[in-house]
């Protein structure tokens, strides 16, 4: 995820300083949206090419690095005032390609940066549009999806069959060669003081600044009359009239300002004026004047856009309307389990393909076993998987936590495959795990969040889970990235004394069609908990696996099926909150709080346990059921708090049985159960009531309640939810 900014003031006189100042502002907002590395592109000037130009400067690391390097590379007077300017401006969290300036945005379409664009989304068939734009002669000089829109806006002009084609056409038809999700800012040396923006499935808002009145409340929306097939066949289009009537701008074309952004924290310092735009709108600004068109028109298109007034204060647009980060992150998981299966899940075929691992399959289904290691609840993510990977890949599955890994010196041989589960990429027990590994010539397979870290380097392959930085501490720690870049198709001395290329997969672009579903929300800005996102990419290699196993098809069409409607159930556990936090308000004096069940869904009782203890302070232990009567069933008694899973599941009745120990000792189990499970709640003493989806994925659903019940526990205790005590976002050291 990234955060895009771009600002534009008309007969409104600004100093170079200030406009950089703006610039850099707008990015220092967005930055929670990610901060690997920042870059601007704005109006240049140098004595060669006296106009027309455009100055790109572009930096690895967070905004202030960008901020010096400006100052540094800026050859201008900064006092030098400008009538109208256009600067955009990006600050990045990788997905394709190591954070470095020649992969941070915004991108360039040629060395003459004729075109430049910012990009927040991921585009799933960039791999094809750059195929066939290297075939046209087009240089790529980075690893980015963003590069090839780029490049096909100057392959669009270049081919131009008119010369005075509009920036917004030129955009227009860019866009419908895009597949995936985006929100795109543009600016050309061909159009100077000329603005073009446009979203599919990313957030992009305008805000509108002036002290004369503005010509209107409601933008008119233009429709285009003609569509296109494909960038090969440009045909002309037609769109209705363009004049005063259907563009916004200050009356008597007074001075006015327009913001351009990600959100609405970047924007509100200067005005409360915004326009949200919609997918597929193009917004165009040029003479001062802003107007939108679409190419396609559907019945239930609304035919303008309102200019809304913001009423809310900075802090409360970061958060919504949440109190905490990771309230917000609990809540956005129906949009960051989409972003994981994005581009890679094909619905409609019963495919899956994680492009990072697609040429290490035949070397990973011959091995002898597979071992899969992390901490906390990267930990976790693999032990909820194992059952189904066992299933899928008919291999021996391991799940190590890596300190102990590391303490017993487990054997590990050439023909292991290892993978490596950490959210941060920098986990210093995993990362020396993986070193361990590495050693012993096992082939070794990384799942991370986080591209350029360790992890994803050292590794020979590896999926990005594409869950977005977090700002909670809870759950996953981001890291900003610590070493020197090296390419994430790095040169590695693999375990048979050969070069091994390792490859990694952020979004694949082989499955490029667009998922029949679209999220319903709009983006959000966090992508977070990264517990749910590795499990799905887990399950998600178990069924790339097992594409060619015939006896194993029925199961495989049931798990894709499964997570099709995991967004839409998600979003039916979230509906659940009221409840769980009146169960919060019972147990929140409570000082224990065991969290008990099996199968499928021991790993669910470790990560509820583990979110209790580590926001709420409270005692908390994960327990697997099987295990009670060896032990823990003396803790029990009417007083001491226990929280079941019980799911309808093949543990059903083992979990029954369970169930009657604790009853038969006057516990009283809470039960977090399925909806249509009347037998458990007989016996409960409080229901949480579940949607049921497949048995492998029910995980993903039972673990939301309680990330929900450690919120509102830590809150009830007064505690600062998104800053526990003693933990650090990531842990560098052993
Ligand atoms: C728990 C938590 C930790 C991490 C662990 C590994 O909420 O955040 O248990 O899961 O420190 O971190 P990563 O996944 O970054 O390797």
């Amino acid at each position: 995820m990234c955060g895009i900014f771009a600002y534009m003031n008309y007969r409104v006189p600004r100093t170079r300083k200030e406009i950089f100042e703006t610039l850099i502002k707008g990015l220092q907002r967005l930055e929670y949206r990610g901060y690997d590395s920042a870059g601007v592109a704005i109006d240049g000037h140098n004595n060669e090419v006296k106009e027309r130009h455009i100055q790109l400067v572009k930096k690895r690391g967070n905004v202030k690095a960008l901020d010096e390097e400006l100052y540094k590379q800026d050859s201008m007077d900064l006092k030098m005032e400008f009538e109208t300017h256009f600067g955009i401006a990006h600050t990045r969290w990788a997905t394709h390609g190591v954070p470095n300036a020649v992969n941070s945005h915004p991108q360039r379409s040629d060395k003459g940066n004729e075109f430049v664009v910012i990009h927040n989304g991921i585009i799933t068939n960039y791999k094809d549009l750059r195929k066939f734009l290297e075939s046209k002669g087009y240089e790529f000089e980075s690893e980015t999806d963003t590069e090839t829109i780029a490049k096909l806006i100057k392959y669009v002009f270049d081919n131009r069959e008119t010369e005075d084609i509009t920036f917004s056409t030129l955009v227009e038809r860019v866009i419908q060669q895009l597949e995936g999700a985006f929100a795109l800012v543009f600016k050309s040396i061909h159009y100077p003081g000329e603005a073009v923006a446009t979203r599919r499935g990313s957030p992009l808002l305008i805000g509108v600044r002036s002290k004369y009145k503005l010509s209107t409340e409601q933008i008119p929306i233009l429709y285009r009359t003609r569509n296109f097939e494909n960038v090969k066949n440009i045909c002309k289009t037609r769109m209705k009239r363009l004049d005063s009537s259907t563009c916004l701008h200050a009356v008597g074309d007074k001075a006015v300002e327009f913001f351009f952004a990600s959100d609405a924290s970047a924007i509100i310092e200067h005005t409360n004026r915004v326009i949200f735009l919609e997918d597929d709108d193009i917004a165009a600004v040029a003479d001062g004047k802003l107007s939108i068109h679409r190419v396609k028109r559907s019945a239930s298109d609304d035919p303008s856009r309102a200019i809304q007034t913001l009423q809310m204060e900075l802090q409360q647009i970061m958060k919504g309307n949440f109190s905490a980060f990771m309230q917000k992150e609990i809540f956005e998981q129906p949009e960051s389990v989409f972003n994981t299966m994005r581009g890679r899940v094909n619905f409609e075929t019963n495919t899956v393909l994680l492009g990072g691992l697609k040429d290490h399959l035949k070397e990973i289904r011959r091995c002898r076993r597979l071992i899969v290691i992390g901490c906390g609840t990267s930990y976790h993510a693999a032990v909820a998987t194992r059952q189904v990977l066992e299933e899928l890949t008919e291999l021996p599955v391991m799940v190590e936590l890596a300190s102990d890994f590391l303490d017993r010196n487990t054997p590990v041989f050439r023909d292991d495959v290892c993978f490596f589960i950490s959210q941060s990429g920098e986990t210093a027990d995993t990362l020396l795990a993986l070193r361990y590994c590495k050693d012993r010539r096992a082939l070794t397979v990384g799942v991370t969040n986080t591209v350029g870290s360790s992890i994803s380097r050292e590794t020979d392959c590896g999926v990005h889970i594409n869950a977005g930085p977090e700002i909670g501490v809870a759950s996953t720690k981001v890291a900003p990235p610590t070493c020197a870049p090296k390419s994430t198709l790095q040169q590695e001395r693999g375990r048979q004394g050969v070069v091994r290329v390792g490859a990694w997969c952020c979004a694949s672009s082989h499955v490029s069609h667009r998922l029949p579903f679209a999220p319903a929300l709009p983006e959000s800005p966090f992508y977070p908990q990264a517990y749910t996102s590795q499990f799905i990419s887990l399950v998600m290699f178990g069924l790339m696996m097992s594409e060619d196993r015939i006896s194993l098809q029925n199961r495989r069409q049931e798990i894709i099926r499964g997570l099709r409607s995991l967004p839409g159930l998600i979003k039916e556990v979230l509906s659940l909150d009221e409840k769980i936090h009146d169960l919060a308000l019972e147990l929140y004096t409570q000082r224990s709080l065991l969290v008990m069940g099996r199968g499928y869904n021991y790993a669910t009782c470790l990560e509820g346990a583990l979110k209790i203890k580590e926001i709420t302070y409270m005692h908390s232990e994960g327990i697997l059921a099987g295990e009670l009567k060896h032990g823990p069933l003396a803790l029990i008694d009417k007083q001491m708090p226990i929280i079941m899973v019980i799911m309808k599941d093949p543990c059903f009745a083992k979990c029954q049985n369970a169930l009657q120990q604790i009853t038969a000792r006057q516990g009283r189990p809470i039960i977090l159960c399925s909806r249509d499970d009347t037998e458990s709640s007989k016996f409960a003493y409080k229901t949480i009531e579940l949607p049921h989806t497949v048995d492998c994925l029910q995980g993903i659903l039972s673990v939301i309640p309680l990330q929900l019940l450690s919120f509102h526990l830590a809150v009830l205790r007064g505690y600062d939810v998104d800053f526990p005590r003693n933990l650090a976002k990531s842990v560098t050291v052993e």
